[in-house]
């Protein structure tokens, strides 16, 4: 009997729980295998710790809660912790006696994963998933459109406050490197101001914007959505009073714009945080996340190793993991279709000006 070892890594996000649900049923109702959960990602390969999975094992009342709870039940680690024990993890999947692993993760630990794949000679199929959707190659990843929802979510809610009382409410999103999550959400939420970390904003733009927003279309309140690793234009900062990261990206703006508004302005600021990465899998983070645990499963049972599961023209497929990575993290580029779209609606979007 086959023992297939599955394991969540890096960032958690809703749909790790329906990727382990899919592995463990088609695993077993199609194949028979023995289907493994390992702890805590590679630190469960170093302990030499498995949780054994089985059909309908965490039921309640014939209830399965994998398909919708968030987090994952197999516990994660961030990037990088167990690095430095290659020749012990590669020991640890020997020792637990498996012929394949499944690990979900996003560009950090899939690149860690690959690593260990590739010198250990393992058969390993990676699922992605991040709410950050900076994995390339696929157009899905699991975790994302839950994120984007959720933020969606909150802009409905501050929009109805901020109208009332004619305020600047300035929304902080996650998205270090990349802005697909501040992008989506805020064009999806009606913000006037988009902020990415591709695309340098200035102070003055903003200013503008927000000026011309009340003079012009007599618009008396406004949403600005700023990811976490947005960038200024060098020289841009009129106030300085508070340098990021010492007081994150939100509330520097406000502390700027509230300069540049001759202190006029009534802002406030929302840091949305880990809120972002938790909650019930939308419909169709569930259906990628079903969809990619089952091609996984098939893809272990064909022989094949080194690959991701992605989706590409409406369609799972597998694609080499070494040229996903090559191209991981994937940015928002300049011209990207929802980069004009926002343009095209007036939405500030920064390029400096
Ligand atoms: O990688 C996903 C991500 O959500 C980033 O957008 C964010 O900066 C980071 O994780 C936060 O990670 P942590 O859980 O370590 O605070």
């Amino acid at each position: 009997q086959k023992r297939l070892g599955i394991l969540t890594s890096g960032g958690d996000c809703p749909g790790l729980n329906t990727v382990i649900r899919a592995v463990v049923s088609h695993g077993i109702l199609t194949y028979d295998w023995k289907v493994l959960g390992i702890p805590y990602a590679t630190k469960g390969l170093l302990e030499r710790k498995t949780i054994p999975l089985s059909l309908h094992s965490f039921d309640l009342r014939g209830i399965d809660p994998l398909l919708n709870m968030g987090g994952t039940i197999l516990g994660s680690i961030n990037k990088g912790d167990t690095l430095n024990q290659i020749d012990e993890l590669i020991c640890g999947y020997r020792d637990l006696e498996l012929d394949a692993l499944i690990g979900i993760g996003g560009d950090g630990s899939l690149a860690i994963l690959n690593k260990l794949q590739i010198i250990g000679n393992w058969q390993f199929i990676a699922i992605p998933k991040t709410i950050d959707n900076d994995v390339a190659l696929t157009d899905r990843v699991v975790g994302f459109d839950t994120a984007v929802n959720t933020i969606v979510d909150s802009l409905n809610r501050l929009t109805f406050t901020a109208a009332s009382h004619d305020r600047v409410m300035i929304v902080e999103v996650m998205g270090r490197s990349a802005g697909h999550l501040a992008l989506c959400a805020g064009i999806a939420g009606g913000a006037d101001v988009i902020l990415i970390p591709e695309i340098p904003y200035s102070i003055k733009g903003i200013c503008k914007h927000l000026a011309e927003l009340r003079d012009k279309w007599e618009r008396r309140f406004a949403i600005i959505v700023v990811a976490e690793g947005a960038k200024v234009a060098d020289d841009s900062s009129l106030y300085k009073s508070c340098q990021t990261p010492n007081c994150g990206m939100a509330q520097y703006i406000a502390d700027e714009i509230h300069h540049c508004s001759n202190n006029k302005l009534d802002i406030r600021v929302s840091v949305l945080g880990h809120i972002q990465r938790g909650g019930i899998p939308t419909a169709l983070d569930r259906l990628v996340a079903t969809a990619f645990g089952k091609a996984a499963v098939d893809l272990i049972a064909a022989g094949e190793s080194g690959k991701m599961a992605a989706w590409r023209d409406g369609q799972v497929k597998a694609v080499a993991l070494d040229d996903v990575l090559s191209q991981s993290p994937l940015h928002v580029a300049k011209n990207h279709y929802l980069v004009e779209t926002a343009s095209a609606l007036g939405i500030y979007i920064g390029n400096g000006r």
